[in-house]
């Protein structure tokens, strides 16, 4: 991938915490996702009171691309951490985040896991979802 596009994505998935609704954990995660034809999709966690139906970043990243129509995915970076602070480690993609992400995604999906604009560690999907479930 193209040195700005990663660039631009690492700072949009930090930007992209600010909008996280996370009143329950207090842990702010945000998504930027690249789409096939150069489009970026943000996304943040949101939660609610009843914890299981809430709704990971990367997860409000992907559904809002798909319910635009879009199909194809290039990259998406991933930043969590406490509220009101810059993430003080890497937040990586649970797996049910994993399992949509291999839905749309080819195994060379790029997964960017940030912990700060320039500290960041990349992986195909492949790497982080090996085995994911399918309907044979
Ligand atoms: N969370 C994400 O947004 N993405 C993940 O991949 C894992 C966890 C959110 C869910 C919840 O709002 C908070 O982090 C704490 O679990």
């Amino acid at each position: 991938m193209d040195e700005d596009k990663k660039k631009e994505l690492i700072e949009k998935a930090l930007e992209a915490r600010k909008m996280a609704y996370a009143p329950y954990s207090h842990f702010c995660v945000g998504a930027a996702l690249l789409t096939g034809t150069g489009e970026v999709y943000q996304g943040g966690n949101i939660e609610n009171a009843s914890y299981g139906a809430t709704n990971c970043a990367e997860r409000t990243a992907f559904f809002k691309a798909v319910s635009e129509g879009c199909r194809e995915f290039t990259a998406i970076a991933v930043a969590g951490g406490r509220e009101g602070r810059e993430p003080e480690d890497y937040a990586y993609p649970c797996g049910i985040c994993r399992q949509v992400m291999g839905e749309f995604c080819s195994p060379d999906f790029t997964v960017i896991v940030v912990k700060a604009p320039g500290e960041y560690r990349e992986f195909a999907l492949s790497e982080l979802m090996p085995c994911g479930f399918d309907l044979q």
